[in-house]
This record gives C-alpha cells, structure tokens and sequence, in this order.
C-alpha cells in the first residue's frame, strides 16, 4: 500500500463533465450537466429527492453509462464502462449504505477485490493487509480495536471511517460521496469530515451529494444545485447562502 502522491491544491482540473444526458426510457434523469472539479476541491451536489444526483454519481463512476456528453478525467476524455473500471482509472465511490461485508475483518475490507496475495499458490497475505490497514487508520486517526476486528463489531461511524479510508487510500484522482454522514450522528459526523477534508488536503477532487446544508457550508468549496435533472447554478460556498440555495433547489423565490 503505497501512499498516496501529494498533489498541489494547483487547480489541475481532476474532473471535468461536458454535457451530461441520462434518460431512463421516457424519463430524463440529468440533461445538459456541466462540472469542472479541480484537484483538492470540494464540490457538494445538491438538489431534493429524485432531482437525479445518484444517478449522476452513478455516471461518474462507471455504474451508468451517460446517453450524451463527455467526462475527461485530469484532462483525458474516457468512457467508463463499469465500477471496476472507473476504480481502475482512479475514481473511489463511498456510499451511504456502506458497500463493506459485515463478516469479514476490517483489513478484508480496506482490500476488498484488491487482496494482498502471496508464494505460488496466491494465498492471502492477512497479515501484510492487516499490516498496512492499520498504518492506514493510525496515519488518518480513525480509532478502531483492531486490524483484524470483524466489521460487524465496529459502530456506523467507525464503519463510514473505513469505508473513507479505504476510498482515501485507492483514489488516485477522484472521491464520490452519496450521503456520507446520512446515517450518523453529530461526533462520527464530525469524525467523517475531517477525512473528508484530509482526503482535499492530499490533493483529491471530492464530489459530495449532502442534504446538510451546514455541512455543505462547513466543508465544501463550491455547491452546484440539481431541480428536476436541470442543472440551475453553481456557487462559490463563500458567495451564496442557505436561502439562495433552498430557493435553487426548490425553485421557489428565496
Ligand atoms: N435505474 C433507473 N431506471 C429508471 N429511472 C431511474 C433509475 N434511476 C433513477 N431513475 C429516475 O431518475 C430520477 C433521478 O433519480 P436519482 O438520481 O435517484 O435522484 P436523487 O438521488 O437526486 O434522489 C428519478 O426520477 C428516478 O426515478
Ligand atoms: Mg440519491
């Protein structure tokens, strides 16, 4: 597991999204989007229920395939064709319904479909992924008993931690949030923020769907609203407010 590389809050552009379309039959669930994320920048996505910002994750990270438009991820259009892919060309997706097994130990779960092997007969080096999972959580300050704990005896938090260590550890480029701290309460919030905030100072660009408009404000750089699958603005977090951004998403006056 190496770390990794610091990169400059320089403004290269880490994600770019040109013209993004996605109809499911008849129903148009995103039209006409348009995003720019620099690396080291935080961009919340929000927009009420059905305004389409999973379904927009789900494009950038391979799940969905766009039906019009362009992502360039650090300049270089690509077409994602599925979530190991996207993985594969550094986009690292944590979810709110946690995509980790309950059953198996942390360090299974920080190396989920990457597992450390070794000798000829490839057998799982547990102690090696052990090993770096725990530098991996000392080094981001998550508290957790062990290593080799089952998932199952970790509380929500604990768990959100992991699964943001896990993405902080494999994202070369890019971090997609859908809800992060929906599930958790104000302490694990905190906690999960914090990664969220190292993970900008190593140099990820992080795109976060969050219905918490103090956590948009406390965290993130610049917010870009979603009403119905329309794209109606993006701000500066410094040059907007609550009442603008309510009135974006819901379309009424602020
Ligand atoms: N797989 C799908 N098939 C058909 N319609 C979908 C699918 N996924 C999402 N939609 C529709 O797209 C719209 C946006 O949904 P979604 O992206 O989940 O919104 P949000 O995450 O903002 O609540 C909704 O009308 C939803 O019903
Ligand atoms: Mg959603």
């Amino acid at each position: 597991m190496s770390p990794s590389p610091a990169r400059g809050a320089g403004g290269d552009v880490a994600l770019e999204l040109r013209g993004i379309t996605k109809s499911f039959g008849a129903v148009t669930a995103i039209s006409g989007f348009d995003l720019r994320v620099a690396a080291g920048e935080i961009v919340a996505l929000v927009g009420d229920n059905g305004a389409g910002k999973s379904t927009l994750m789900k494009i950038i990270s391979g799940v969905h395939q766009p039906t019009t438009g362009e992502i360039l991820l650090s300049g270089d259009p690509v077409s994602l064709r599925d979530a190991s892919d996207a993985r594969a060309q550094g986009v690292e997706v944590v979810y709110q319904d946690l995509a980790l097994v309950d059953q198996q130990p942390v360090y299974m779960n920080l190396f989920l479909g990457r597992e450390l092997t070794r000798g000829p007969l490839r057998t799982l080096d547990r102690r090696e992924m052990a090993r770096q999972t725990q530098r991996l959580v000392d080094d981001l300050d998550v508290r957790i008993p062990s290593a080799r704990a089952l998932l199952s005896d970790l509380s929500g938090g604990q768990r959100q931690a992991i699964a943001i260590a896990r993405a902080t550890h494999w994202a070369s480029n890019l971090v997609l949030m859908d809800e992060p701290t929906a599930a958790l309460g104000v302490a694990e919030t905190a906690k999960v923020e914090e990664l969220i905030l190292r993970l900008k100072q190593r140099g990820a660009a992080v795109v976060i769907v969050s219905h918490n408009m103090e956590q948009v404000f406390r965290i993130a750089d610049r917010v870009t609203v979603l009403r119905r699958g329309t794209q109606v603005g993006t701000r500066a977090v410094a040059d907007t407010s609550h009442n603008e951004l309510v009135a974006m998403i819901t379309g009424l006056a602020a």
